[in-house]
C-alpha cells in the first residue's frame, strides 16, 4: 500500500533546555516493522534480515563498542580525516552553516565537523536526524561540550527530517552522512538515496559523505571478525531481538557469525549460520523456519568503494564534488559536494 501524504506531517516539539529541543513526528511512521520484515526475509530462501533491525538498545550499545575496537578502523580513521582537514573544510564552507546530520546515533563523529563549522562562523546550529530515540541521549552531552551550539533534533525518517529542515530559515545547510552508513545499500539504492538527499537541498547547501574504501581483504575481514567477538554479538543480537519482540525461540548459541569479503561485489557480507538441524518458531511473524547445518541468514552488506565509484555515484545523483579527502593509508574517504 502506498500512503500519500497530502499535508506535511505534524511534529511534537520537545524542549529539553534552552539550547536543546527536538521534533518528533506525530503518529510515528512505523519504519521498524519487524514482523513484516521477518516474514519477508525468513519466509523463503535466501534467508535475510534487514540490518536496520540491529539497532535496538543492546545493538546500538554493541555498535558503539565496535567503533572503538582495534580492528574496526572506519570510525577513528574518519574522525582523523575530519580533524586534519578542519581548516580546509572551514575555508571551503566560507561562512555559517547549519549542520544537518543523517543517522546521528550517539553524535560522536559529529564533533569534528562542528569544530570546522565553529571555525567557519560563530553560533552554529546542529540538527541531528534519526529514526530512533537516540537523538535525545546522543545530542545531550554534545550540548554541554559545545556551549555555542544550539541543537534542534528530529526523530523521523531522513526524508521527513530533511523536508522539515528545508523549511527552516537561517544559514544554508551542511548535510552530513558519515560512518559509511550508505554502505548498507545496494548501488542502485545508494544513488536513489543520494538523489533524494539532493532533491531536499537548496542552492548553497553542501553535502558531506563519509565512505569506506575498497582495500585488502585481510584488513576488511579483520574489521568485521574482531578478536573480542563484539561484531559476532552485534550480529547475533538480531536473533535475541526477534525472540523478544516476536516471541520466537531461536537458540542463539546454535548460530555462528560469518563476515566474508566479496571482492567481486565490493562488499562485506554478514551472515548468521545455523550450526545444527533445527526448527525455529516465530509466532509474531507467523512462520516456522527449518534449518540445516550451514544454512545462512544474510544480515548485512557493507559496501567498500573506489574513488571512481564515489565520483560516479555523486555525479549520477546530481552532485558536483568539491573535494575528496582520504587518510594517508587510503582506508577511508570524506567527500564534500554541492548540488550540481
Ligand atoms: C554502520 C553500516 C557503517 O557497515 O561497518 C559494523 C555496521 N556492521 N560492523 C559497517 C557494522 C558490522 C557499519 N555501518
Amino acid at each position: 500500500m502506498v500512503r500519500q501524504r497530502m499535508h506535511p506531517p505534524a511534529y511534537f516539539r520537545c524542549v529539553v533546555s534552552e539550547r536543546f529541543s527536538y521534533y518528533r513526528v506525530a503518529g510515528r511512521r512505523r519504519l521498524a516493522d519487524l514482523a513484516g520484515a521477518v516474514r519477508d526475509g525468513l519466509g523463503s530462501r535466501p534467508y535475510s534480515i534487514p540490518p536496520r533491525f540491529f539497532y535496538d538498545d543492546a545493538g546500538s550499545a554493541l555498535f558503539e563498542e565496535i567503533c572503538s575496537l582495534p580492528e574496526y578502523y572506519p570510525t577513528r580513521t574518519e574522525a582523523g580525516i575530519l580533524g586534519s582537514v578542519r581548516r580546509e573544510l572551514a575555508g571551503l564552507l566560507g561562512g555559517r552553516f547549519r549542520l544537518v546530520e543523517l543517522g546521528s546515533g550517539h553524535s560522536t563523529k559529529t564533533r569534528r565537523v562542528l569544530d570546522a563549522l565553529e571555525d567557519a562562523g560563530p553560533g552554529t546550529e546542529y540538527v541531528p536526524i534519526d529514526i530512533s530515540d537516540v537523538v535525545e541521549a546522543g545530542a545531550g552531552s554534545l550540548v554541554d561540550d559545545y556551549p555555542r551550539v544550539a541543537v534542534t533534533g528530529v526523530v523521523d525518517t531522513y526524508e521527513g527530517g530533511l523536508a522539515l529542515v528545508r523549511g527552516m530559515d537561517g544559514p544554508p545547510n551542511l548535510v552530513a552522512f558519515l560512518g559509511s552508513s550508505l554502505g548498507n545499500m545496494y548501488p542502485d539504492e545508494s544513488v536513489a538515496f543520494l538523489g533524494m538527499v539532493r532533491s531536499m537541498m537548496r542552492p548553497g547547501d553542501m553535502f558531506l559523505l563519509g565512505l569506506d574504501l575498497a582495500k585488502d581483504k585481510s584488513v576488511l575481514e579483520a574489521a568485521y571478525n574482531d578478536s573480542a567477538g563484539v561484531t559476532a554479538r552485534f550480529n547475533l543480537n538480531a536473533l535475541h531481538r526477534i525472540n523478544r519482540e516476536l516471541g520466537a525461540d531461536f537458540e542463539v548459541s546454535r548460530f555462528s557469525h560469518q563476515a566474508p569479503y566479496n571482492a567481486d561485489g565490493g562488499r562485506i557480507e554478514m551472515y548468521l549460520v545455523s550450526e545444527a538441524d533445527q526448527t525455529v518458531r516465530i509466532p509474531g511473524a507467523g512462520i516456522t523456519l527449518r534449518l540445516r547445518p550451514g544454512d545462512r541468514i544474510h544480515t548485512e552488506n557493507s559496501y567498500k568503494y573506489t574513488v571512481p565509484q564515489i565520483r560516479m555515484m555523486a555525479r549520477d545523483a546530481g552532485f558536483a564534488v568539491r573535494r575528496l579527502w582520504r587518510d594517508d593509508n587510503e582506508l577511508f574517504s570524506v567527500t564534500l559536494m554541492e548540488p550540481a
